[in-house]
């Protein structure tokens, strides 16, 4: 049904919708491509959130009238009206093309098929499917975000050959190696936001910054029912300071809730609804729907790695294990309930190795 010229407009849809990596977030990646007579007479990609929409770009910068042209683009064309862009679909009837490739249908339940209904009633050829296993991969996050309202979800670990994530809980074990450290800042500019436990912050004074990668500084979450923390905590006292989150319950101390609000760090109190803790499904839904936070990289500690994955809250779990043997110390897992993940790939960094896995489908 697809030709390899197909193919390869749908590729260039993808290289596109790169170029919107970071800025567009919540939003998908999506770029769009108009060919008539076999060459390209128009390009464009959705380049920041509540910008123009990949199509629009494409008829914009058109070189010759795209009627009886094809529109490539890597998900289906808008047609909901409520929100910050108006929809697609008009404009691209409007634009009298002759066909519209998809590789994926948008699973945002206003559009679902609607928009490419809409372009086949007005007469167009409209076909979907095209590449859709690399398009899903590209847009993995929105379509996880859409399907289960919550953001996505990354596990990052970073233990010894032996299990150990540090020599003891109250103190921080620098494990891993500097390749790994720069791998460890990429991911954190690709999600946005990080999350740790106060326990974490209060053992490691961790920055959960970006400082050795380009990318934005993401959100930095910490969790905690008591509110113990030092005043010196970078996290409450870096130039990011406006960019902390502390998620307590609502039966927190409300001097501390003060003393907190007043060095400039954002408090939100949730509900606890699991024996004085936060429910963790609770936090997600905050998250999402407060904080418009679509991915989420978790960083520790125990407690919080073990809590995440008893709930089965992940959707990727990246392992680096580092070639150290401790004998003893703090393991990842704290009475751990088993299941199954399934292996997505293996990435050596340096010395270290990082093991990405997958949440395994049932
Ligand atoms: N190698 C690695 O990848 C890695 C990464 C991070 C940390 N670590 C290590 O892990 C150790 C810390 O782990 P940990 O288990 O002691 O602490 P943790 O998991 O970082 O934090 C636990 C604390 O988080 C808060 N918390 C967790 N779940 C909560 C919920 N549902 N509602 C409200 N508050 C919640 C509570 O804080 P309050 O007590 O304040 O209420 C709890 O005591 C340190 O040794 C650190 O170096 C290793």
């Amino acid at each position: 049904m697809f030709s390899q010229f197909d193919k390869k407009m749908m590729r260039r849809c993808f290289t596109l919708a790169r170029k919107g990596r970071f800025k567009v977030r919540p939003n998908p990646m999506v770029g769009a491509v108009l060919v008539k007579n076999g060459r390209v007479i128009g390009e464009g990609y959705h380049r920041y959130f509540g910008g123009p929409h990949a199509e629009v770009e494409a008829f914009q910068n058109a070189t010759e009238d795209p009627t009886g042209a094809t529109l490539y683009c890597n998900l289906e064309p808008c047609c909901h009206a409520n929100k910050k862009t108006p929809p697609c679909t008009p404009l691209v009837i409007s634009k009298k093309v002759a066909r519209v490739v998809v590789a994926n249908i948008d699973p945002n339940p206003d559009v679902s098929g609607k928009g490419l209904q809409q372009m086949r009633e007005a007469g167009i050829q409209v076909e979907s499917g095209l590449l859709q296993e690399e398009g899903a991969e590209l847009n993995r996050v929105f379509f996880l975000n859409m399907k289960e309202n919550r953001p996505f979800i990354t596990l990052k670990i970073a233990r010894s050959l032996d299990g150990f994530i540090s020599e003891s809980r109250d103190k921080q074990t620098w494990l891993t190696s500097e390749k790994a450290i720069k791998f460890v800042h990429r991911l954190r500019a690709a999600h946005q936001a990080v999350l740790v436990g106060a326990g974490t912050v209060r053992a490691d004074d961790p920055q959960l910054t970006v400082r050795m990668a380009r990318g934005p500084q993401p959100l930095r979450v910490a969790l905690s029912a008591s509110l113990i923390f030092s005043d010196r905590a970078q996290i409450f006292t870096d130039r990011f300071r406006d960019k902390t989150l502390i998620i307590t319950t609502q039966q927190a101390d409300k001097e501390k809730i003060e003393q907190l609000l007043g060095k400039g760090v954002r408090v939100e109190s949730a509900p606890d609804l699991t024996n004085g803790n936060i429910n963790l499904r609770l936090l997600l839904e905050i998250l999402w729907q407060k904080f418009k936070i679509g991915s989420l990289l978790v960083e520790g500690g125990q407690q919080i790695f073990t809590n995440f994955l008893n709930e089965r809250l992940l959707d990727e779990l990246i392992l680096i294990e580092t070639p150290v043997l401790l004998g003893q110390g703090l393991p990842a897992f704290d009475r751990l309930r088993g299941h199954f993940l399934q292996l997505k790939t293996i990435k050596k960094l340096g010395p270290d190795v990082a093991i990405i896995y997958r949440k395994k489908e049932r």
